[in-house]
Formats: structure tokens, C-alpha cells, sequence
């Protein structure tokens, strides 16, 4: 009971460990998985303890098959309710991906409010936009002359670029010399503005400014200027003679309107040993390899690998049980072949287990003669059938004059029992004689 309180408190810690390098998109849900232990003899199944990092909630009744002489008996009995809680990775609404990334966003809005993205721990990241949307955040409308808040609008500018898309108001910007609210009329108060400039204002007011998204340098001139909003958070806006150029951040990829931290786990498990370690990312173009579970450096380093750390101790299985561990850092237990068990505690045939009573312990001489009458009367029934319970008579002497085969039968009754279970039942025996066992009286059982 210690080691499985051990291994409770060592799966705890492993836990939390994980939840403070969750990162800032994860909003893992809490979740029970339940389990049932195989369904065994309520004898056996006392001992069986429920699977690593879970706990046994309840013992119910259920029915198991054995074969007995060739035939298909059902007997009754006991199985565990085994549940672990635990911490179920997810990403917060709006993230996506194993990195739990933001989704694509505009002015701080997830798809500027026009589309859904494709969010979730499977999910790529990209914004599905509303019908008549489009752009990478859907910050554009799909008609390229549309304008308003539902891109309902068009712009009808004769000779002058729209304040279009979903923010835009639909006003003319005039290419100069044009001016009006259409941009088809002529001014004189434009004729000579530089490249990227707009004609502003109307007939004698008119002049010349630069275009949104450009400054006015010297000599009048209009240079493009970089907007951050263009560009991804994680990337640098430059300019290239009249274009914006957005570039990813290193460590990061991408077009530079979307930029997504470099995940070196991706690549060829981040070089970690793929049959011993995990490869954790760490941030954009870092990640470190870990031991998987149950497992411990080799070289000092997980990046050298991992091997098992024995899960087998003196007391893990019965002593007549191979203890072995398993790729999941658990311990399995394994009868000899001949026993039956779940490992942690085998049962051997009964013909051993009453040689060893007769040889030690409390009854240490008085089984002999109950040794004698199950050698002969019973012991092709006890090879080749079972599971049996036996009541062993105390018998210091072997009986003279009764059919061995048919007393020893009327000792045995069919599956394994507990001695409570039986109490205050009718039992068939399987020499066919019946039996009542009494509360607190008559037999002992020796199991
Ligand atoms: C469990 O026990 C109840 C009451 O004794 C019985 O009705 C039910 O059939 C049993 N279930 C199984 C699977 O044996
Ligand atoms: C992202 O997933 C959606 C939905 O599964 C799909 O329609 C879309 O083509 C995917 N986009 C990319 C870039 O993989
Ligand atoms: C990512 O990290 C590796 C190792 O630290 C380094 O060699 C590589 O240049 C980095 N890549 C980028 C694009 O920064
Ligand atoms: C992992 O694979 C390597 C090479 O294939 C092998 O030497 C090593 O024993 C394996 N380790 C485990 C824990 O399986
Ligand atoms: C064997 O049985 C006798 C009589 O019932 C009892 O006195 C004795 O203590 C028993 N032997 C052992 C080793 O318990």
C-alpha cells in the first residue's frame, strides 16, 4: 500500500510540473477516466490493485468464464472501479495547434469578427471568413471595389483609389489632377503632385497630400511608411521603394502577416532519441528532449536517451512471480505457468498448498492425513480441472475404509471463494453432496 501511495504522490507532482510550463493559450479541462480491473474470483481480485495513477473507487460483482473439464462454466466474481483524474490539454477559444497559437487577428479582433477560425488543439489556424470577406484575418472585403462594415457598399470612383474594405467609409482618395466626390472632375490646385499623393479638398481648396499608409518627406515627396497592423506581431515591417515588406522575427516562420514560432519537435522529434524521450517545446526555436515516463537518463542527459527504472521491488509480486518492467514504466507480475493469479499474488495447486500448510504454521503436521486422501482420490480431478476451493480436513492420519475419490470430491466445490462469501450459503460439492456452511461454526477454511 505504500508503493502505490508513493507512485500516487510521484504522479501528482508530474502533473503540476506540466501545468506551469502550460502556455498562455491553454485552458485545460479536468477529466475521469474510469476503468474496470479484470473480472476474477473475489479471492484474487482483493489483492489486485487498480492500474498506476489511478485510484479504486468500488468493488462490484460480475461473472468470469473458466473452462472446467472442456466445458464453459461461468462463476461469479469481483472486479474494481479504478479512476484517475486528470488534467486533459485543450486550447482556450480563439487558439489553435499543439502550441496553442492565437488565432489570426485584426485591430485585436479574432478574424476581425467576419469569419471563424479553424481554433482547437487539431485545428491550422486559419480564419474561415463570412461570405463576402476575405484576407488572412478577414480584414478584407472579397470584392476588391466593395466597402462597409458587411462589404455591401461600392465604391464608384471614377479616377482615384476607394477608402474601401470593411473599415473603409468609401470616400475617393482623387489621383491628381482629378477631384470631386467621384474623382471626375478637374482641379487646378493638383496639377503637380508627387508620386503617391492624393488631391484633397475641392476646386480652390483643392492640394496636394500623401496617400494613407504614406509620409511626406523632403521635396514633397510621399515614402511609404510601415504600419504595424500590416504585419504580424512577430514580425518587422520594412519598406521597398513603394511596397511594405513584412518579414518574420528569427526564430519564427511564415509570410510575415501570419508568423508562427519555430517548433523544433516537429522536425525529426527536435533530435531527440525517439524510443526513449519526448521532445517539449520550450519558446520560438527552443525545445529540450525528456525522459519518457517511468524512464531516467542514460548519459546523465536525456538527449542521450532513457532507459526503465526497474519498477519491480521485493514486495511488487508474489515471490513465485516473475515482476517485469514494462515500456510504460509499470510493473507487470506473471505467475509461473501453472499458477493463477493476477501476479501480485499467485495460487498454486492446491496439492503444493497443502504440503506447504502441512510442513509450516499453524497446522504444521496435522494435514498429513488430509494430504493422503487428496493424493489419492482427487489428484487427476485437481490436474486437469478447476479452479477449486477445498476444505481440507485436519487429519493427522490418513481415513482406512471409505472411498478416498468420493470423500476428497465432497471437499472440493467448483471456482474460488472467499470463506465469508460462503457463509450461510447452500453449496453443491463436487462429489455431489451438498453443504451448508454455517456462520462461525464447524469448518475452517484454509485459504
Ligand atoms: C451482481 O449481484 C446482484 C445481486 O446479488 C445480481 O442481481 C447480479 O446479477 C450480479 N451481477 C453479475 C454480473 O453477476
Ligand atoms: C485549415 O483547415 C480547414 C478546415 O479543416 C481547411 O478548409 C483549410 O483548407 C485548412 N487550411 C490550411 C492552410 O491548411
Ligand atoms: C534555431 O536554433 C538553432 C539551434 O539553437 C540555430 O542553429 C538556428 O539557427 C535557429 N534558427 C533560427 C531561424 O533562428
Ligand atoms: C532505442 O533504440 C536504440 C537504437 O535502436 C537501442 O539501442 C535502445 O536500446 C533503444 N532503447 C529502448 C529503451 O528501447
Ligand atoms: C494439531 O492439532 C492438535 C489437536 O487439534 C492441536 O493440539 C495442535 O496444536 C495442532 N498442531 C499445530 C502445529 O497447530
Amino acid at each position: 500500500m505504500l508503493v502505490f501511495l508513493l507512485l500516487l504522490l510521484d504522479f501528482c507532482i508530474q502533473t503540476s510540473g506540466q501545468q506551469q510550463t502550460a502556455p498562455p493559450g491553454r485552458c485545460d479541462v479536468p477529466q475521469r477516466l474510469a476503468v474496470h480491473t479484470d473480472c476474477s474470483s473475489c479471492a484474487v481480485s482483493i489483492t489486485a490493485n487498480c492500474p498506476h495513477g489511478f485510484t479504486k473507487l468500488d468493488t462490484t460483482n460480475c461473472s468470469y468464464v473458466v473452462q472446467i473439464g472442456g466445458r464453459e462454466v461461468e462463476l461469479e466474481g469481483c472486479q474494481h472501479l479504478c479512476v484517475e483524474n486528470f488534467m486533459h490539454p485543450q486550447c482556450c477559444p480563439g487558439h489553435w495547434g499543439p502550441l496553442c497559437l492565437s488565432c489570426p487577428s485584426w485591430s485585436g479582433k479574432t478574424c476581425n469578427f467576419n469569419g471563424v477560425c479553424v481554433d482547437g488543439d487539431v485545428g491550422n489556424g486559419t480564419c474561415i471568413c463570412d461570405e463576402g470577406f476575405s484576407g488572412f484575418a478577414c480584414q478584407e472585403c472579397k470584392n476588391p471595389n466593395a466597402f462597409g462594415k458587411k462589404c455591401d457598399k461600392v465604391c464608384d470612383c471614377v479616377h482615384g483609389v476607394c477608402n474601401k474594405g470593411p473599415d473603409g467609409d468609401g470616400q475617393c482618395l482623387c489621383q491628381p489632377p482629378y477631384t470631386g466626390r467621384r474623382c471626375d472632375q478637374v482641379s487646378r490646385g493638383c496639377r503637380g503632385c508627387s508620386s503617391f499623393s492624393y488631391c484633397k479638398g475641392e476646386e480652390k481648396e483643392a492640394g496636394c497630400d500623401c496617400l494613407p499608409g504614406y509620409r511626406r518627406m523632403k521635396e514633397n515627396r510621399c515614402l511609404v511608411s510601415c504600419a504595424q497592423r500590416d504585419c504580424d506581431v512577430n514580425a518587422h515591417c520594412s519598406t521597398q521603394a513603394s511596397n511594405i515588406k513584412c518579414i518574420c522575427k528569427p526564430d519564427y516562420e511564415g509570410d510575415g502577416k501570419i508568423c508562427i514560432p519555430k517548433n523544433p519537435c516537429l522536425e525529426n522529434n527536435g533530435g531527440c532519441p525517439i524510443n526513449s524521450t519526448v521532445c517539449v517545446f520550450k519558446g520560438p526555436n527552443k525545445s529540450s528532449c525528456e525522459c519518457m515516463f517511468g524512464m531516467s537518463p542514460v548519459g546523465g542527459s536525456p538527449e542521450y536517451g532513457c532507459q526503465l527504472v526497474s519498477a519491480c521491488s521485493a514486495d511488487t509480486c508474489d515471490p513465485t512471480a516473475v515482476c517485469q518492467t514494462k515500456l510504460d514504466g509499470k510493473a507487470r507480475c506473471l505467475c509461473d505457468p501453472g499458477k493463477i493469479g493476477d501476479g501480485r499474488r499467485c495460487y498454486g495447486n492446491l496439492m503444493e498448498r497443502l504440503i506447504e500448510l502441512d510442513s509450516r504454521g499453524d497446522h504444521r503436521g496435522n494435514l498429513t492425513g488430509a494430504i493422503a486422501l487428496f493424493e489419492r482420490g482427487c489428484s487427476m480431478v485437481l490436474s486437469h480441472s478447476g479452479p477449486f476451493t477445498a476444505f481440507f480436513p485436519l487429519l493427522k492420519q490418513p481415513l482406512t475404509g471409505v472411498n478416498e475419490e468420493v470423500v476428497c470430491k465432497n471437499h472440493l466445490i467448483l471456482g474460488q471463494h472467499l470463506y465469508k462469501a460462503l457463509e450461510g450459503r447452500d453449496l453443491n460439492l463436487y462429489g455431489g453432496e451438498k453443504l451448508r456452511v454455517k456462520v462461525n461454526k464447524g469448518l475452517k477454511c484454509l485459504e
